[in-house]
């Protein structure tokens, strides 16, 4: 038995080394294996895509890149742009929102104050340049997003959203309080009742994604975050297979936000 032991171990060595090299070096090692709730619909692209898909996909990108591409996150180090004003750290400081608002607009936007405030501008000033220059904005040395993080065809999305996706959220949800100011509230619940509650439920209180003792549901967050459930409404949440209003325009999009915001919130 002992040649037999002595190779096990040996081998057994081989992989703790092949491992801890892995550990070291994998840390944007793509991971296309699919998690249980993300199937093709969140993360892989259609044959033919169309408009409101790109810009979709783009801004679910922008929300969070690794969710929406099923990629591993960056844990291991806060993202050398993230100022030292900034409070968080750590995989959250890589995702486009966290510099540039949920708004776009950056520190003329909602993210002027509070525990997200970097005082970096907003996307605004890049609506309507070219793909190929945001493309290379983002490779470059201020955003250090590099192929294994985010593909080429998916940087090319977030970048369409960039170009042509973004719109002015200032005259629907005012910057300074954070309410909502705009919406038709029976258009938004002829929507509402036939799409979202097949999945959140009537209240929308079917789905809670709130941590123990807290309930987060469509009303608690349309509340306390109007500027991030329009672009989940715009975009769909990441990972998770969410219809979204993107063909329909911002309009519909903030009629069913001001709905939501009548819902329950605990
Ligand atoms: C860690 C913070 C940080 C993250 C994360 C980040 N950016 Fe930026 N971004 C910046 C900074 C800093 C600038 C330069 C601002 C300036 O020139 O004052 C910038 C500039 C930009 C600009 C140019 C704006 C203009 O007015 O021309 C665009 C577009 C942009 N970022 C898009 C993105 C996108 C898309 C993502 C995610 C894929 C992203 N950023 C993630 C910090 C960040
Ligand atoms: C096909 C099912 C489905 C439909 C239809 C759907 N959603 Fe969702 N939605 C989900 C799932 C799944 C989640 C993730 C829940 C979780 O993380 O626990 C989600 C998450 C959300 C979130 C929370 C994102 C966050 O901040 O964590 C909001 C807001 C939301 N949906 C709004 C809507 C609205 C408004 C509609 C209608 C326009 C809608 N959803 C339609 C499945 C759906």
């Amino acid at each position: 038995m002992k040649p037999f032991l002595t190779g096990s171990a040996a081998f057994a060595a081989g992989i703790a080394l092949f491992a801890a090299v892995a550990t070291a070096q994998q840390d944007f090692t793509p991971d296309y294996a699919i998690e249980d709730d993300a199937a093709d619909f969140a993360t892989e692209a259609p044959a033919n895509p169309s408009e409101p898909w790109i810009l979709a996909a783009g801004g679910r990108i922008y929300d969070n890149w690794w969710e929406a591409l099923n990629r591993p996150a960056p844990h291991y180090i806060t993202h050398p742009s993230y100022p030292e004003v900034g409070q968080k750290s750590g995989a959250e400081t890589w995702r486009c929102k966290e510099c540039h608002g949920w708004d776009y607009a950056g520190v003329q936007g909602v993210y002027r104050a509070g525990s997200h405030y970097t005082g970096i501008k907003g996307i605004e000033g890049a609506k309507g340049k070219s793909v190929a220059e945001i493309f290379e904005l983002l490779r470059g040395p201020v955003h250090l997003y590099n192929r294994e993080m985010i593909p080429d065809d998916a940087l090319a999305r977030v970048a369409a959203f960039v170009s042509r996706g973004q719109f002015d959220m200032s005259g629907y949800i005012d910057p300074s309080t954070r309410q909502i100011v705009a919406g038709d509230i029976n258009r938004g619940r002829e929507v509402f009742q036939t799409i979202c509650a097949a999945c959140h439920g009537f209240d929308g209180r079917k789905l809670n994604w709130g941590g123990p003792g807290e309930d987060a549901y469509i009303g608690t967050e349309a509340v306390d975050v109007p500027d991030e459930v329009l672009n989940k409404i715009m975009h769909a949440h990441t990972g998770v297979e969410m219809i979204n209003l993107q063909a329909f325009g911002p309009e519909l999009a903030v009629d069913v936000l001001r709905y939501t915001s009548t819902l329950p919130t605990e």
